[in-house]
């Protein structure tokens, strides 16, 4: 069963008596385990693709099924529950807690999951070990660099074990080295854990390491590429 599937999903953004057809008509599933990519030009429709994905944002027309769930018409409340089990965000800005630690931003999803202190505090180490951060637990993001804040988004993203991490250009602010180093880390997490990533992007280092890379233009699905 696919983990996702978008059916003939339409978003229309009406502003004073322009409507802009955001999404138009798309339909697309994705398999447990791929990492694929959206790509396409400014205003194609990758970041209004995401949201949908995410339950943070609804469709004017169409149906979306997330690991089994039906999210169309789910209450706002229905959405968060849903958001906070099976999704992992990582977006372009980190969106990161500024007066938490890298530690307490990536064990906030625990808390709010209910584990217990000692067990959330573990696994929160665990993974900012595994992302490369050890020793750096206890700062601040404005105490880390551009792409150790992005570090710490993603162990945010998949310390929960999502079923799906949806990142939105998630190295459009790091160098390259630092953008595929995170690339790297983020395909390996997806073989060891069986994550599946989406992402959204302009940067073709992303891009050769996407197995799936399916275009946008204009709010619709243009072409798709698959690679081994
Ligand atoms: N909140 C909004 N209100 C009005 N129009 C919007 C809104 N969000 C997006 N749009 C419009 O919808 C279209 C798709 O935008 P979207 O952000 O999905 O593009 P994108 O592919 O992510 O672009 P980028 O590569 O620049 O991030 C654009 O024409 C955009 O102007
Ligand atoms: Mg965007």
């Amino acid at each position: 069963m696919s983990i996702v599937n978008v059916q003939n999903v339409s978003r229309i953004y009406r502003q004073d008596s322009i409507a802009v057809k955001a999404l138009n008509d798309v339909s697309v599933a994705i398999e447990p385990g791929e990492f694929t990519t959206l790509v396409g030009p400014s205003g194609s429709g990758k970041t209004t693709l995401l949201n949908q994905i995410g339950a943070l944002d609804e469709p004017d027309s169409g149906h979306i099924q997330v690991a089994g769930e039906e999210i169309t018409g789910l209450s706002r409340k229905k959405r968060t529950i849903l958001r906070l089990w099976k999704i992992g965000f990582v977006f372009q800005e980190y969106n990161l807690i500024g007066v938490l630690s890298a530690q307490e931003n990536v064990e906030y999803v625990l808390m709010l999951r209910g584990v217990p202190f000692r067990e959330r505090r573990a696994e929160a180490q665990r993974i900012l070990a595994e992302v490369g951060l050890r020793g750096m637990e206890q700062r601040l993001p404005h105490e880390l660099s551009g792409g150790q804040q992005q570090r710490v988004a993603v162990a945010r993203a998949i310390v929960s074990k999502p079923a799906i991490v949806l990142a939105d250009e998630p190295t459009a602010n790091l160098d390259s080295t630092t953008g595929a180093a995170l690339l790297d880390l983020m395909r390996g997490l997806n073989a060891e854990h069986g994550i599946t990533f989406v992402f959204s992007t302009h940067d073709p280092m992303v891009m050769e390491r996407a197995r799936r890379v399916i275009h946008l233009r204009d709010g619709v699905i243009e072409r798709e590429e698959r690679r081994p």
